[in-house]
């Protein structure tokens, strides 16, 4: 199969890109700016350009066809125009990667939230404020311009939406930045105690599922979450983590509003996965018509750990939480003493801490 990667040089993409390589039927070809070392080896053709030039997409396509185009690099409806304009007639089907962000930029949600919600949720009374807001609602501008190119003209799309993704060689090191704490021993700081709920995807999952989609028809014009099978919280990842570790780090629970009050724009890197609502995307149409099923959350979490350690000690890139660490410091120690010391004034100050 003629196989094309919009991306493919980071994570997700990148090890859809080696699988399919190694299967050793498909002709595989990944585009990027090529700034990143992909590590794909002399087997795979490099296409250069900027997904956001029409003009560099466009020369992507001319003369050419696929049997299946990955787009991991559409943020917005834009993006995604000029991928219905380079590729309308030119593959036989369109996967565009989407984020669960989608459902979560809403202001309201379902717990579990099913596919079909998406067009229950009203984009208009998104929360501005949400971190969520300009990443969801610019994919589903993605998103909904796709859709209306399928009902016009057919175009062969599917739209996978993903939690947070996790695994081998996650580029975001949000999982490798719990690693690195609880191997410190903490203090390890809980936004109100780390227990929302929520579903994340193992990254081979992600791309078994992906890979199917290339091998079929099923699924065009529809749309798919893949999460895993478990409902997880932060709590239950740190404990999971330090009971791999056979380490028994200090957790710290503090309020997430005072924890967002000190930490300002850093508070999703230091925190990762401190969300407050429920995000629980359901799975039941994946498993229905993609008969696909995550791998167990005890095996995959091991997987990323171990990873994560080998990533620690051979001097990699470090998780961006740890540019942060002074600040979790501070605030752990500031509510440790105030809960020993029943000091009311620490437990409502919004000043950060000295
Ligand atoms: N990771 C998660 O937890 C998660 C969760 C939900 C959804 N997603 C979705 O997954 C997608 C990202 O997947 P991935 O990280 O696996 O990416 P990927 O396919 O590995 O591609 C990332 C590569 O694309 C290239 N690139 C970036 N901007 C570009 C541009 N303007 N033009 C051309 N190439 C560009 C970069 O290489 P160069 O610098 O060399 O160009 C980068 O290394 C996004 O659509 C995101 O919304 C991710």
């Amino acid at each position: 199969m003629k196989v094309l990667i919009l991306g493919g040089s980071r994570f997700v993409g990148r090890r859809l890109a080696r699988e399919l390589l190694e299967d050793g039927s498909h002709q595989v070809a990944v585009f990027t700016r090529g700034r990143a070392d992909d590590g794909l080896g002399p087997g795979v053709e490099r296409l250069r350009g900027d997904r956001r030039s029409a003009a560099d997409v466009r020369a992507i396509a001319e003369g050419r066809s696929f049997d299946v185009v990955y787009d991991f690099l559409s943020y917005d409806a834009r993006d995604a125009r000029l991928a219905i304009e380079a590729f309308d007639g030119r593959t036989a089907r369109f996967v565009h990667i989407s984020t669960c962000s989608v459902y979560w930029c809403a202001g309201e949600f379902p717990c579990p939230v099913e596919e079909d919600d998406y067009a229950r949720l009203d984009a208009a009374r998104e929360r501005p404020s949400s971190i969520e807001y300009a990443y969801g609602s610019g994919k589903r501008g993605a998103e909904d311009e796709l859709r209306r190119a399928r009902e016009a003209t057919g175009f062969p799309v599917t739209v996978i939406r993903m939690p947070i993704v996790a695994g081998e060689e996650d580029a975001s090191l949000r999982y490798a930045g719990y690693v690195q704490r609880v191997a410190g021993g903490g203090p390890l700081v809980l936004p109100d105690g780390g227990h929302a709920p929520f579903r994340h995807v193992y990254v081979a999952d992600v791309t078994r599922a992906l890979r199917s989609l290339a091998a079929s028809a099923t699924g065009v014009g529809e749309a798919y979450n893949l999460a895993g099978g478990e409902i997880l919280t932060l709590r239950r990842v740190v404990d999971g983590i330090a009971r791999l570790m056979g380490c028994e780090p200090e957790r710290v629970a503090i309020p997430a509003a005072r924890a967002r009050r000190a930490a300002g724009d850093a508070y999703a890197t230091l925190f990762p996965f401190s969300q407050e609502a429920a995000q629980v995307p359901s799975i039941r149409k994946a498993r229905r018509d993609l008969a696909w099923e995550p791998t167990p959350w005890e095996t995959w979490l091991e997987r990323s750990v171990r990873w994560a350690q080998r990533h620690l000690e051979s001097g990699g890139a470090p998780p961006p939480a740890s540019e942060h660490r002074a600040l979790e410091i501070a605030l752990a120690g500031r509510w440790r003493d105030a809960m020993l010391s029943f000091d009311a004034e620490a437990w409502t100050s919004s000043e950060p801490p000295g």
